[in-house]
């Protein structure tokens, strides 16, 4: 079935615990958390102590998208705060197979995102490596931007790419419930969305369109 993960970047910050509460009752499956330094993107986010907090008020699955440089630094201090996936950019991580497995040793699930301008081929050879692939349907930075088109002839790529392996295929940038059955049919497991789901009045009833969409493209075995 595929997974939605709302991004807490479009929550109301001054109420993050009661906001994780709403997506969580609306039936997320995971969260989605971006965590930016302020150089790898021109934006500065949340880090450990956050994560912490926010651990303490879900039981959903953390997903921890490190927008960092030198991501390396700061794993054991992610995974202490309760991430349960860690996923930093290849553009960001040099010996991106050995932190991978850093990861991995750490306890905690591997992931890989590519930004826009990254061809899948930077991925081939860490498939056997990682839990999860996210590609980046904006450039990483900020919630709310549209959309880019390619993504989906890239999430295919990936997709074949990956052929049989069990890892998530997720897509995050400016994912809304027109974008997902076409997403799936050409191979995301994983819908990451921020604007589309907290800025909606009713975040379940988008959390359903967007699983219906999937739906359709995947039916439920
Ligand atoms: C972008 C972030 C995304 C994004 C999702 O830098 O990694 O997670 O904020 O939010 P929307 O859906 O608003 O693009
Ligand atoms: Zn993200």
């Amino acid at each position: 079935m595929i997974k939605i993960a709302p991004s807490i970047l479009s929550a109301d910050f001054a109420r993050l615990g009661d906001e994780i509460a709403r997506v969580e009752a609306a039936g997320a499956d995971q969260i989605h958390v971006d965590v930016m330094d302020g150089r790898f993107v021109p934006n500065l986010t949340i880090g450990p102590p956050v994560i912490e907090a926010i651990r303490r008020r879900t039981r959903l699955p953390l997903d921890v998208h490190l927008m960092v440089v030198e991501p390396e630094r700061s794993l054991e201090a992610y995974v202490k705060a309760g991430a349960s996936a860690l996923t930093v950019h290849v553009e960001a991580a040099p010996h991106l197979h050995r932190t991978l497995h850093r990861i991995r040793e750490l306890g905690c699930r591997a992931g890989v995102a590519l930004n826009p301008a990254t061809p899948p081929a930077a991925v081939e050879y860490v498939l056997d490596d990682l839990e999860v692939l996210l590609v980046m349907s904006v450039n990483p930075g900020f919630g709310g931007q549209e959309f880019i088109p390619a993504t989906y002839a890239k999430v295919r790529r990936l997709s074949t790419l990956l052929g049989g392996r069990p890892a998530e295929l997720a897509v995050d940038g400016g994912v809304r419930v027109e974008h997902c059955e076409r997403l799936v049919a050409h191979g995301a497991t994983t819908l990451v969305a921020g604007t589309a789901i907290f800025g909606a009045q009713d975040a379940g009833e988008v959390i359903r369109r967007m699983r219906a969409e999937g739906a359709k493209a995947r039916p439920a075995p």
